[in-house]
C-alpha cells in the first residue's frame, strides 16, 4: 500500500475533526456567548479567537441545545465578533500542578500571574472534583496547630476540619489567615483569595503573609473585578491544588477567603442564566454548589485538608443564607467580634460564641478541662460585666464570680496575641495551666501527631521510593521524637523558631519529590534534607523513645 492511501485517510479525519472541534461565534451577551458548534460537553473550556479583539479569550461551555453552545466567558467579551473561531479543548478546566507551585501566585485558571516565569508541571488535576470517598475518609483525630493561642487553647482544630470564620468587613479576617499561614504545622498553604479588591490581594502578600509565609504557600487570586466564572473557578483551582498536595501524604491548610464572595458570583451567573431566585436573591445553585466546594477539603486516605473559610456577616446575621448553609456543612465555626477589634482586643475572636466541633476528638482529657474552667470563668465575667464596670458588682457575694474576676487579666494576656507573635502549643498550654490550675501533661501535647503515624510517614520518606506520593519527611519536633525522655527539651521542633520548621518542612517537600533550587524555600532545602535521616528515624520508629536523639530543627530528608 502507498503512502496515498493514509495521505487521503489523514486528511478526511482531520477535516473531520476540524468540523467537531472548531464552533463559530453566533451571538454575544455580556459574559454570555452563543456559538454553532463545537461539539463540546457541558464544563468543556473553549478558546475564542478574537484576532481584532484581545486575540484569545477562554469561555467554558454551561448549555447545549440543538448545534447552539452556550457558553460563559472567564473574561471580559468586548472584542468578540460573531463569526470568530471557538475551539473546543477537549477538557474540563485542569490545573497544572507540581512542589513547584509552592511560592507561586496563580490566577482563576491556574495560570501564574506573578511574572515569575511558567511553572513545571508533569500532572494536571481537575478544577471540578468529586469529594473523598466518605469511606475512605481518615477519622479525624489528631489537632493541628494554628499559632494563635485562643483558637490552639480554647478550640482546637483537627488536622484535616473545616471551620468557617465569620465576620464583618474589616474586623481581622486576613490579619488572622495571616498569622495562621505564618505560624501553622501544616506541611503547606494554600490560599484562595476570591473575589477580595485588589489593594487588599497586595496588601495580604505583602503584608500578612509576607515572604516567609508565601515560601510554604500557593496563592489563587481571582479579584473582585474579574468576571464571576473566574471567581467561582479560582475557588475550584485553590482547592484542586490543595487536593494534590494532600495526594502527597500532606497535611494542608487551605484559607479561603470568602465564601461570600463566592457565593455571589454564583448568584451573578445564576442570574444571567435566568435562574430563578431561591431565598434572598440567592437562586438554587448557590445552595447546590457549596457542598461541591467546602467537601472536598477534609481528610482522605493519603494526607488532609484543614480548611478555614471566611464568611462575611453584615451586622452580626448569623442566619442570612450563605452564613447558614455554610455552617451547616463545616465542622465549627470562629465568630470575629467588632467590639472586641474597636476596643483592640485582637485577634478579635469571641470565644464563647466560637465553637470547634471536633475539639474534644483531637484534645486530652486534662487540657479540656482546663479549658472547659476558662470557658466557665469568661462565661461567668460575661455575665455581670456590666455590674463590675459600674462598680454595682459587691466583691464577695459570689465566690465564682470573684474568681472570674480574678482570672480576668490573666484570660486577656492568654487571648490577645500581636500579629508578629508566635506561640507553639507548648507555650498556649502552659498559660492555660497557669490560668486554670489544671495540670496539662505532656503527653497530650503529642496528640497533635501519634507515634505510629509519624512512624509510618519518615519509614515511607526514608524508603525513598522516589515515587511522587511518597511522604515527605517532617521536622523533628512535629514528630515528637522524644516523647518518653526526661521532659527536659520535649518538643525540640516546636521550641525551634517557626522559621527553621517552615524552611524544614517545604525543604523537606521538596527532597521529597526530588526536586532542588525550585522556588522561595528551596534554597533551604540543601542542609535540611541533608540531616541524618536514619537518626531521626529510629528516635520515632523501632529505638527506644527519645533515643534518636533529633535534635532542634534537624529534619528527616525524604530521601534525599
Ligand atoms: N491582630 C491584629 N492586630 C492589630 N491590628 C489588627 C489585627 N487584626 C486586624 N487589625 C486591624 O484591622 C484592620 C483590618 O484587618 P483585616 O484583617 O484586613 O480585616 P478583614 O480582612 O476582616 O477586612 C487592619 O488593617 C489592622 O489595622
Ligand atoms: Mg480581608
Amino acid at each position: 500500500m502507498g503512502s496515498a492511501v493514509f495521505e487521503k485517510y489523514f486528511e478526511t479525519a482531520e477535516r473531520a475533526d476540524t468540523i467537531k472541534c472548531v464552533g463559530r461565534v453566533a451571538k454575544v451577551s455580556g459574559l454570555l456567548v452563543e456559538s454553532r458548534g463545537p461539539q463540546a460537553i457541558i464544563g468543556e473550556v473553549c478558546r475564542i479567537e478574537a484576532p481584532k479583539g484581545r486575540g484569545v479569550i477562554s469561555a467554558e461551555v454551561v448549555g447545549l441545545r440543538d448545534e447552539v453552545v452556550q457558553l460563559m466567558a472567564f473574561e471580559e467579551t468586548d472584542g468578540l465578533e460573531v463569526g470568530n473561531r471557538v475551539i473546543a479543548q477537549g477538557s474540563r478546566l485542569e490545573v497544572p500542578v507540581s512542589a513547584k507551585l509552592l511560592g507561586r501566585v496563580l490566577g482563576a485558571m491556574g495560570n501564574p500571574i506573578d511574572g515569575k516565569g511558567e511553572i513545571e508541571a508533569s500532572l494536571a488535576y481537575p478544577a471540578l472534583a468529586s469529594p473523598p470517598d466518605p469511606l475512605k475518609r481518615r477519622r479525624i483525630t489528631e489537632r493541628i496547630a494554628t499559632g494563635v493561642r485562643a483558637i490552639d487553647g480554647l478550640l482546637s482544630v483537627g488536622r484535616g476540619q473545616r471551620l468557617g470564620i465569620f465576620a464583618g468587613s474589616g474586623v481581622g479576617k486576613s490579619t488572622l489567615l495571616g498569622m495562621i499561614a505564618r505560624n501553622t504545622s501544616a506541611d503547606v498553604n494554600v490560599v484562595a483569595l476570591i473575589g477580595e479588591r485588589g489593594r487588599e490581594v497586595n496588601d495580604f502578600i505583602e503584608k500578612d503573609l509576607g515572604p516567609e509565609g508565601l515560601a510554604r504557600s500557593v496563592i489563587v487570586v481571582t479579584p473582585s473585578n474579574s468576571p464571576p466564572l473566574s471567581r467561582l473557578r479560582g475557588a475550584y483551582v485553590a482547592t484542586a491544588v490543595a487536593e494534590f498536595f494532600r495526594d502527597q501524604g500532606l497535611d494542608v491548610m487551605l484559607l479561603f477567603d470568602s465564601v461570600t464572595r463566592f457565593a455571589r458570583a454564583q448568584r451573578e451567573i445564576g442570574l444571567a442564566a435566568n435562574e430563578p431566585a431561591a431565598t434572598r436573591g440567592y437562586p438554587p445553585s448557590m445552595f447546590d454548589s457549596m457542598p461541591k466546594l467546602l467537601e472536598r477539603s477534609g481528610t482522605s486516605d493519603a494526607g488532609s485538608i484543614t480548611g478555614f473559610y471566611t464568611i462575611l456577616v453584615d451586622g452580626d446575621d448569623m442566619d442570612e443564607p450563605v452564613a447558614d448553609t455554610v455552617r451547616g456543612i463545616l465542622d465549627g465555626h470562629i465568630v470575629l467580634e467588632r467590639r472586641l477589634a474597636q476596643a483592640y482586643h485582637y485577634p478579635a475572636i469571641d470565644v464563647l460564641k466560637s465553637v470547634s466541633r471536633l475539639a474534644s476528638d483531637v484534645s486530652g482529657p486534662e487540657l479540656l478541662k482546663a479549658a472547659g474552667s476558662i470557658r466557665r470563668s469568661m462565661a461567668a465575667y460575661a455575665e455581670v460585666e456590666d455590674f463590675v464596670t459600674i462598680g454595682a458588682y459587691k466583691p464577695g457575694s459570689d465566690p465564682a464570680v470573684d474568681d472570674a474576676i480574678a482570672k480576668r487579666p490573666a484570660i486577656e494576656e492568654f487571648l490577645i496575641q500581636e500579629v508578629g507573635e508566635r506561640s507553639p502549643l507548648e507555650n498556649t498550654f502552659a498559660m492555660m495551666e497557669r490560668i486554670s490550675g489544671v495540670p496539662i501533661p505532656i503527653e497530650e501535647l503529642a496528640r497533635g501527631r501519634p507515634a505510629g503515624k509519624a512512624a509510618g510517614a519518615a519509614a515511607s520518606a526514608l524508603g525513598s521510593a522516589g515515587a511522587p506520593g511518597s511522604h515527605s519527611g517532617r521536622p523533628a519536633g512535629q514528630a515528637f521524637g522524644g516523647l518518653a525522655g526526661d521532659g527536659s527539651a520535649p518538643f525540640p521542633g516546636l521550641a525551634a523558631g517557626a522559621d527553621a520548621q517552615a524552611a524544614n518542612t517545604v525543604a523537606s517537600l521538596f527532597a521529597g519529590l526530588g526536586i532542588q533550587g525550585a522556588a522561595p524555600g528551596a534554597d533551604a532545602a540543601g542542609p535540611a534534607a541533608g540531616a541524618s535521616g536514619a537518626a531521626g528515624a529510629h528516635g520515632i520508629g523501632g529505638g527506644p523513645p527519645g533515643a534518636g536523639g533529633a535534635g532542634p530543627g534537624e529534619g528527616r530528608g525524604g530521601g534525599a
